[in-house]
């Protein structure tokens, strides 16, 4: 069975003095049982917000990691960097995809350095709403996967196992507008079938896809309803304590109802 994940991504907010207490507040208001929980705070706050979810179950994560393991790269992070500050790291998001150009292949690099770094990947995808429009959002979506797994598949060691996929349409992040549940879960079911045919239906059938864009405490329940769904990566509402707490208890009350079905 599938896990219930819920992750915070912060994006470019917080400083290291409050995101300790924040993380804490968060903690503390999704203690909820049977949900995996992550928060992805700016690198700077890695560590601190390790240290305030010492003794709880939250895990860590870093926001990007670079596609190469160690050089010349001024101003990078390298996975090796990220070891002992993180159990997860999210690569792949489409904001690094408009602002940084990363291409699928540097994003599939990023998933190998990860698994080399035994850090567990949350691999971003998702269209446009031009391609949403044009009817090509499918594709899009699919390709995007596929590139990125191709470069991991190439190492030789198949995908790794805690492998999570975030599906993301662009025209949904930070607007305000959503995706319905069962346009996601038509996206996941996509997803699942280009992972099958990487690595097979079984792999495909065991790996999360997570469903993110303008995810709040009064969206969440529409995807997390939807069986092909396994959470959500959540931006703005993330930092939001009474936000999380709510998506957090409907989490868990759908991760009871999956683990009785
Ligand atoms: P949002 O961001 O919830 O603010 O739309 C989600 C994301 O970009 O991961």
């Amino acid at each position: 069975m599938r896990p219930v994940i819920i992750t915070a991504n912060w994006k470019m907010n917080t400083t290291p003095a409050d995101a300790g207490p924040l993380a804490a507040d968060i903690a503390k208001a999704t203690d909820v049982a049977g949900i995996t929980r992550i928060i992805c705070p700016p690198y700077v706050s890695l560590a601190t917000v390790g240290e305030s979810l010492a003794g709880t179950d939250v895990a860590v994560g870093a926001q990007n990691v670079h596609a190469e393991p160690k050089g010349a790269y001024t101003g990078e992070i390298s996975a090796t960097m990220l070891g002992g500050l993180v159990t997860w790291c999210i690569v792949g998001h489409s904001e690094r995809r408009r602002d940084q150009f990363e291409s699928d292949e540097v994003i599939g690099h990023k998933v190998v350095r990860l698994v080399e770094a035994g850090i567990s990947p949350m691999l971003c995808c998702g269209e446009q709403l031009e391609e949403r429009e044009a009817g090509s959002a499918v594709e899009t979506v699919q390709g995007q996967v596929k590139a990125a797994l191709e470069v991991v598949m190439a190492e030789g060691n198949g995908l790794p196992s805690d492998l999570v996929i975030a599906y993301e349409p662009v025209w949904a992040i930070g607007t305000g507008k959503t995706a319905s549940g069962a346009d996601a879960a038509e996206m996941a079911d996509a997803i699942r079938s280009t992972v099958a045919d990487i690595a097979g239906a079984e792999f495909a059938q065991n790996t999360p896809v997570l469903y993110g864009g303008s995810v709040t405490a009064d969206s969440f329940a529409e995807f997390i309803g939807e069986p092909a769904i396994d959470g959500a990566l959540i931006g703005g509402a993330s930092l939001k304590p009474d936000q999380m707490s709510a998506i957090a208890a409907v989490a868990a009350q759908a991760a009871a109802a999956r683990a009785n079905a």
